[in-house]
């Protein structure tokens, strides 16, 4: 890898040691520069017409996109973040009272609202699978708890406050053995891992643009499985994802585009679309390897400081790293680290609850590298570090 060149194609990396990729990474030149000139041809010309003039570079998105998870680009739906993808996956499954949905420990959040939000109108079981000796999923558990009643597994891949990498592809074995819904969440994941939803076996998939891909905020899609679209009926249509034919009938679409609304921030696709060209360009084998190997020296140099924890777990690491300072609040060490123009942020308890209660843990400082970060800024971050700790 170039590093050089590719911080040059990063002018925040001048500015910031960007440590909160897992947040909002940098967005490389390219990137930021179609954002603004598609908005720029907009004022000039039109919202509309701008579309129209762009039609197929929009389009491209789609096969850009499932080229890159290994998908079809009928399989690919553009949404403004993960969470919305997620959320329409999941309501566009027809639950019945008895339903059990099995996720994970480390599941994040919003989904799990949505669990509970469901519940309040259908009589679903949410039934939490244990973790293995090492931290993830474990998958000869998954595999005892299976039966007919199992609708939906739904599995955060890798989670907002771990290094923690969940074993995905085995558990897409067990769900299609299983023939139930299976859904991955991998909002933290491409951009990051060699995301492939053939190998990964799942029905559907969430990410979001803004993190490990680069992409502009308010950008994200989700990848349906072509052999599931028909069965899953978004929670509610518009316009673009089912044409009206009568007073008493409409025509839903019948590829991924169903879970999709008619308006879309395009200059934020295309921006999204750069990001993914982006990425592909470099190789995401590549990004893998490298974002693991800063990651793991980060660990490894917090490890020798004196008074902090790490709080990673999992038995293949990513490039998220959380871990506390004795005696100083990890809302302190962020704001302490800001002011040297370190980014990083907070995990806090509520937003991967279940994983955080089990392991008693408050407020983690979040770490998140990228493959455009640098040995040299770890070094500086430890030094922050040392110093705040001492
Ligand atoms: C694991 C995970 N899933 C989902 C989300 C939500 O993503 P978005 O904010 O794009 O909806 C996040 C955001 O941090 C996340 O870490």
């Amino acid at each position: 890898m170039h590093i050089t060149k590719l911080r040059r194609d990063t002018p925040g990396t001048e500015n910031v040691i960007h440590f909160n990729n897992a947040g909002a990474a940098l967005m490389p030149k390219t990137v930021s520069k179609s954002i603004i000139n598609y908005l720029r041809e907009e004022s000039l010309y039109g919202g509309y017409e701008t579309a129209d003039k762009n039609r197929n570079s929009i389009e491209e998105t789609y096969s850009i996109i499932g080229k890159f998870i290994n998908a079809h680009s009928n399989e690919i739906a553009l949404l403004e973040n993960a969470t919305a993808a997620w959320n329409m996956a999941f309501f566009s499954i027809d639950f019945s009272d008895g339903d059990r949905i099995l996720t994970s420990k480390s599941e994040y959040a919003s989904n799990y609202l949505s669990y509970l939000r469901l519940q309040e109108k259908v009589n679903v079981q949410i039934e939490v699978i244990p973790n293995d000796e090492h931290g993830q999923t474990s998958v000869t558990s998954l595999n005892n708890m299976m039966d007919g009643k199992v609708k939906l597994i739904s599995i955060t891949h890798i989670p907002t406050n771990s290094g923690l990498v969940n074993p995905v592809e085995k558990i897409g074995e067990i769900a299609q053995k299983h023939d139930c819904f299976y859904l991955v969440d991998a909002c933290q994941s491409v951009g990051q891992y060699p995301v492939d939803v053939q190998a990964i076996g799942c029905d559907m998939l969430s990410a979001t643009g803004r993190k490990y891909l680069r992409g502009p905020r308010g950008t994200g899609f989700l990848y349906v499985n072509s052999d599931q679209i028909s069965n899953l009926l978004p929670p509610f249509i518009d316009l673009h994802a089912a044409e009206w034919t009568s007073k008493t009938t409409y025509q839903i679409r019948n590829d991924a585009r169903r879970f999709e609304n008619w308006e879309m921030n395009y200059a934020g696709v295309m921006g999204l679309k750069k990001a993914v060209e982006y990425a592909s360009d470099i190789g995401i084998q590549r990004i893998w390897k490298r974002i693991t190997k800063l990651a793991e020296k980060l660990r490894w140099e917090l490890a020798e400081l004196p008074d902090i924890t790490i709080h990673d777990i999992g038995k293949t690491k990513g490039g998220i790293v959380t871990f506390t300072i004795d005696s100083i609040s990890a809302q302190e060490v962020k704001k302490y680290l800001s002011d040297k123009n370190i980014n990083v942020s907070n995990s806090s308890k509520s937003s991967t609850l279940l994983d955080m209660e089990e392991r008693d843990l408050s407020n983690l400082i979040r770490a998140s590298v990228h493959y455009y970060n640098t040995e040299t800024e770890i070094e500086q971050f430890i030094t922050a570090i040392d110093n705040i700790a001492n």
